[in-house]
């Protein structure tokens, strides 16, 4: 890896800044919206009051850079019109103790708390929204513009139409197909519509976009497994990478789901085709297609808390499809981890062997994607803390610090160590490595 390679932890803003209710922030579609196990970001990890201790906790791990999100009810309380200061405040602030603590945050403007009012009025699946987004996109990145280099429109754009509007895992809890694909389609376009606005108002700005893509395999030989993996692949991964990368949609998904489509307009693609400084990608498993188009899971596969295969080469694989199959900007991993059912034991410590286990094969497979040419400038890990897991409320940890929720005390865990040792001992490698640059010989 290079000198420069970016190490990071990962959060967003419903999952860790609690204080719902606090200096005017609106509600969000996810307020209300209770987990499987009755819980809400209501408290959280009460980030919004503790950030500048969280700030001294990244600063002893040694991270690179902090990727946060803005929570849009927070600034624009009733989605468009008026500003709330006071939260905007907040996200200068915290830029703030993040660059003294020479910290590079990496801001992402939307991690799924669409604000209700703009849900009321129709949500992601109604054109009107993609305009209200860049104009949200806009107020921030005049406030924070100055300072922050790093920006990216969305994260996960594909949980955000489907497990939102199509499968109803997710907040607003919607089960509709058509209303998955209109709002997939208003995501990208308001990604589209919101890089000219952040690149207007930050002049320094390197904006991206953050897709999640799991690689789709099929479960057997069958033939008809195989098609069923690519048809699979093509909603999941090939409809956001094409449109972002080829500004079009894939023809097999097109034909497939004509009538399930909203209306596309003519310059659409070419505004979500927009050129990009980076692309960050989030993968933690890979799916498996059976010939029926279900989804299962291997035999006597590893998982992990969350039930997902244990499958690190899925990340190399991505890695290199991007670099091999499209014409991509620089590549960054905005999300790796994984949780599992940590236990404090008798010397109040969290021995997360499991999760080192599995960041240890994820950074070895981050860098096999590099050594076969894939130019991936940065990882970070998710998560900082354990943190509200949307559908899994509090159930599920993953986190390198453990949070005690009753006390909301926070307690590194041991992979908070190994991956302290492990950005020290990469950042040792790479400056031995620059120091024999320098005194090589000229040719
Ligand atoms: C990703 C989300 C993130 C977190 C992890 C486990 O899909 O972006 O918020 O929930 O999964």
């Amino acid at each position: 890896m290079t000198r420069d390679f970016i190490w990071g932890v990962a959060t967003s803003a419903y999952q860790i800044e609690g204080a719902a209710q606090a200096e005017g922030r609106g509600e969000s579609i996810w307020d209300n919206f209770h987990a499987r196990t009755g819980d809400t970001g209501a408290i959280a990890c009460d980030f919004y009051h503790r950030y500048v201790r969280d700030v001294s906790l990244l600063e002893q791990l040694g991270v690179d850079a902090f990727r946060f999100s803005v929570a849009w009810p927070r600034v624009l309380p009733e989605g468009r019109g008026h500003v709330n200061r006071a939260g905007l405040d907040f996200y200068d602030r915290l830029v703030d103790e993040l660059l003294a603590a020479g910290i590079e945050p990496f801001v992402n403007l939307y991690h799924w708390d669409l604000p209700l009012r703009l849900h009321e009025k129709g949500g992601w699946p109604v054109r009107a929204t993609a305009e209200a987004f860049a104009e949200y996109a806009s107020v921030v990145a005049s406030r924070l513009g100055d300072r922050v280099v790093y920006w990216s429109t969305h994260n996960e754009p594909y949980c955000a139409s489907w497990l939102g509007y199509g499968l109803g895992e997710h907040a607003p809890g919607e089960t509709s197909t058509r209303a998955a694909f209109a709002a997939a389609h208003h995501l990208l376009l308001s990604h589209g519509l919101a890089v000219s606005e952040i690149r207007r108002h930050a002049r320094a700005a390197q904006v991206g976009i953050i897709v999640d893509s799991w690689p789709a395999h099929p479960a057997s030989d069958d033939p008809r497994a195989d098609a069923a993996a690519w048809a699979a692949d093509g909603v999941r991964n090939r409809w956001f990478f094409d449109a972002l990368l080829r500004g079009r949609y894939p023809d097999d998904v097109v034909a497939q789901y004509a009538a399930d489509l909203p209306a596309i307009g003519d310059d659409d693609l070419a505004q979500i085709a927009v050129p990009l400084d980076w692309l960050g990608i989030n993968n933690y498993s890979r799916t498996l297609v059976d010939a029926d188009g279900s989804i299962v899971r291997a035999p006597s596969a590893p998982l992990t808390a969350m039930h997902w295969e244990i499958c690190p080469s899925a990340l190399t694989e991505v890695l290199l499809r991007i670099h091999e199959e499209y014409d991509a900007p620089p590549l960054y991993v905005t999300e790796f981890g994984a949780a599992f059912d940590d236990v404090r034991t008798h010397d109040g410590r969290i021995h997360d062997v499991d999760r080192i286990a599995f960041l240890d094969a994820s950074v070895e497979a981050i860098d096999a994607a590099i050594a076969a040419g894939a130019d991936v400038r940065g990882a970070f890990v998710w998560s900082l803390f354990d943190n509200f897991e949307w559908a899994e409320g509090y159930s599920k940890r993953f986190g390198l610090v453990y949070l005690d929720y009753p006390t909301l005390a926070r307690i590194p865990k041991a992979s908070f160590v190994w991956y302290r040792d492990l950005i020290a001992a990469r950042r040792r490698g790479a400056a031995q490595s620059g120091e024999s640059r320098m005194v090589a010989p000229l040719p």
